[in-house]
């Protein structure tokens, strides 16, 4: 059920956006389901790209008419992370979750505070963000492509690029194959990797992530997918893996399928509490990395226009990635439709 609910006026640094496109990602389907934690009531909603259309005091960044991604860390570049160029975990975002930076909520109802999602709350036809999660690209591209580097492009080919730093000729393995995982896919392409091999449960993802550039595809539900993935890197292992489900089973198979001197990168946000056992010794002796990467360790303001760019250029194929379209009232059908296992991201799509 869709609810109206009251908007506050943007404050000093911030920004009233008309919403355009919001993508259906899985991170908002593990608050739905209390996987993960937000202060409730919350509008969800954190891929998305709209129209500014009105600016509070002192903004610069930005103007009314301007074609904005939205980033679901908007970062104060002041703090120690932003200093050191990891605006991806803005210490002040991180401290102030679903409340704007100055730790109040622009949108209520009945006099009870409703909280933003990563301050974007795009699961709405207008949303109030801070200026510097909003980022300009009057690029001139669709909603729903914009909307979709506001996530999983910035995430998947983040992963890639910034976090893992994948090497020409190496070998990649990617547990989990939807619309971040396809990312992480476009990504390995991109960074020419020699082999991509595409891991899911489901034949129709597998089948889908050959468009992206997947090379070889491991059905995990027929087979153990570690086995399957040392087969086809000669016993070897991939050099990079890529976790892009969500749960201690692939963070663990993700792990095991990795080479000798190789960098597991974990993208899916499992449930809380979850833990994933390694053997402690093979990570010592095979000269393991096992890292994390939140927003793809990508730079909003300076890496979401490049990301545009490489759209743009043919290089990523955002395309074929937004297969489905879906009006708000619809957000339900969008969420099954990703339980179902549709192939691709959904979109939101506002007038
Ligand atoms: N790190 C970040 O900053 C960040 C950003 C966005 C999303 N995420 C997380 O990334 C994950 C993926 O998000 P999404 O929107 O692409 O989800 P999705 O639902 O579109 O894709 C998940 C895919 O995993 C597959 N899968 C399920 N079980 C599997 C298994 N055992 N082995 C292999 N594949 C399996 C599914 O069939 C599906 O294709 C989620 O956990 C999401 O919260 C993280
Ligand atoms: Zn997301
Ligand atoms: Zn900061």
């Amino acid at each position: 059920m869709v609810e109206d609910v009251d908007l506050d006026e943007p404050k000093a640094g911030e920004v009233l956006v008309k919403i355009g496109a919001a993508g259906v990602c899985r991170s908002d389907r593990h608050f739905m389901h209390g996987d993960a934690n937000i202060a409730l009531p919350a509008v969800l909603g954190h891929e998305g790209a709209g129209t500014v259309e009105k600016v509070g005091p002192g903004v610069t960044l930005t103007k009314p008419g301007d074609q904005v991604i939205l980033s679901f860390v908007p970062a104060c570049g002041r703090c120690k992370s932003c200093l050191e160029g990891n605006s991806n975990l803005c210490d002040l975002h991180m401290a102030t979750g679903p409340f704007m930076l100055d730790g109040t909520t622009r949108l209520h109802k009945g006099g009870k505070d409703i909280h933003h999602m990563g301050k974007v709350a795009c699961f709405a036809e207008y949303a109030v963000v801070p200026e510097t999660g909003c980022i300009p690209t009057n690029s001139g591209i669709s909603m729903d492509k914009a909307a979709m580097i506001g996530c999983c492009v910035p995430t998947g080919v983040g992963a890639t690029m910034f976090s893992a730093k994948v090497q020409p000729g190496s070998t990649v393995a990617v547990v989990g194959c939807g619309g971040v995982g396809l990312n992480v896919i476009m990504g390995a392409k991109l960074l020419n990797a020699s082999q991509i091999i595409a891991v899911d449960i489901r034949e129709s993802q597998l089948e889908f992530a050959m468009k992206f550039g997947a090379t070889h595809s491991v059905n995990a539900a027929d087979r153990d997918p570690v086995a399957q993935v040392k087969e086809l890197t000669g016993g070897r292992g991939a050099d990079y893996t890529f976790e892009v489900f969500g749960s201690a089973e692939t963070v663990k198979a993700s792990y095991d399928m990795c080479a000798k001197s190789g960098t597991v990168t974990v993208v899916g946000i499992a449930p809380m509490g979850a833990e994933a056992s390694i053997n402690a010794v093979d990570l010592v002796r095979n000269e393991k990395t096992l890292r994390g990467t939140y927003y793809g360790s990508a730079r909003g303001r300076t890496d979401m226009p490049t990301m545009v760019d490489l759209y743009l250029s043919g290089r990523l194929n955002l395309d074929d990635l937004v297969v489905r379209h879906y009006s708000l009232d619809q957000i339900n059908e969008a969420y099954g439709d990703m339980d179902e296992g549709e192939v691709g991201r959904g979109a939101i799509m506002f007038n």
